[in-house]
């Protein structure tokens, strides 16, 4: 079943004041590593694969590409996205990314912290494989598995000093998890790191870099210390990019 959290309105309006911080994961975390390792996209045709409200793609711009299309499975995101991106080479287009068709391949997808959301790795790796020519690029980032393995509902553990641990559980069982964020229950799916690579080398990707998540000049300077020290005990995201190798 594809779950659609976005369009829970209580959910979307938490999201969106999160999503809007500057001082988020997102925003100092994630997003400097997505553009420290985009290609050039110079002239190129992009997709952002659950662009949700476009702040990628508002950078993206910067970079002169062709066209970028957003697709998000949430009404709400895409409404909002249209409401603050204006662009003739921009497209914004809901739908899920599973069944996305396309006449003209992309020469490079991005796609941030939404794959987590999605099931069936395989398919989705095999439709980005489709999706994307020859030599073209993706780059996703999504949560680390390290973060996703545990079962717990309260996954720290404030032993001697808070934040001290973080619980590593069932790592091997590849399923989905139910946690709750933003005052709803969330699923996102759990995969090992092995899964993660090994799914895209098998569906004809070349792994370029690999970056676990953890604090960097930018985060030290930025949050405070109880953010710092969390990210410190366990990596909270993963980002990957791959060729798609030549058949
Ligand atoms: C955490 S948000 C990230 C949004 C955006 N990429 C960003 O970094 O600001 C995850 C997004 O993935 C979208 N999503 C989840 N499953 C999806 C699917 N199967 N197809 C398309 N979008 C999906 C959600 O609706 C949501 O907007």
């Amino acid at each position: 079943m594809v779950q659609n959290i976005y369009d829970n309105e209580a959910f979307y309006s938490k999201y969106t004041a999160l999503r809007n911080n500057e001082l988020s994961y997102n925003e100092i975390l994630e997003m400097p590593i997505m553009q420290e390792l985009l290609p050039d996209i110079n002239n190129k045709s992009v997709l952002d694969a659950g662009c949700g409200m476009g702040k990628f793609i508002q950078y993206l711009l910067s970079k002169n590409p062709k066209t970028i299309t957003g697709i998000d499975i949430s009404n709400n995101m895409i409404e909002y996205a249209k409401q603050h991106v204006d662009d003739d080479r921009v497209t914004f287009e809901v739908g899920d990314i599973l069944t996305y068709q396309t006449n003209e391949p992309f020469k490079c997808i991005v796609s941030s912290l939404a794959f987590h959301y999605v099931e069936d790795y395989v398919e989705l790796i095999k439709k980005l494989n489709e999706l994307l020519v020859e030599d073209g690029i993706l780059l996703f980032s999504t949560e680390h598995p390290i973060q996703t393995a545990t079962k717990s509902k309260n996954p720290w553990i404030h032993d001697q000093s808070p934040y001290q641990h973080y619980k590593m559980d069932h790592y091997f069982e590849e399923s989905a998890r139910e946690t709750e964020w933003l005052g709803e229950s969330v699923i996102r799916y759990h995969r090992t790191i092995g899964t993660m690579i090994n799914t895209l080398i098998e569906n004809g990707f070349v792994i370029e870099k690999v970056v676990d998540h953890g604090n960097t000049e930018l985060s030290m300077e930025m949050w405070d210390e109880e953010t710092r020290l969390k990210v410190n005990q366990k990596p909270p995201f993963i980002t990957i990019r791959a060729r798609k190798g030549r058949i």
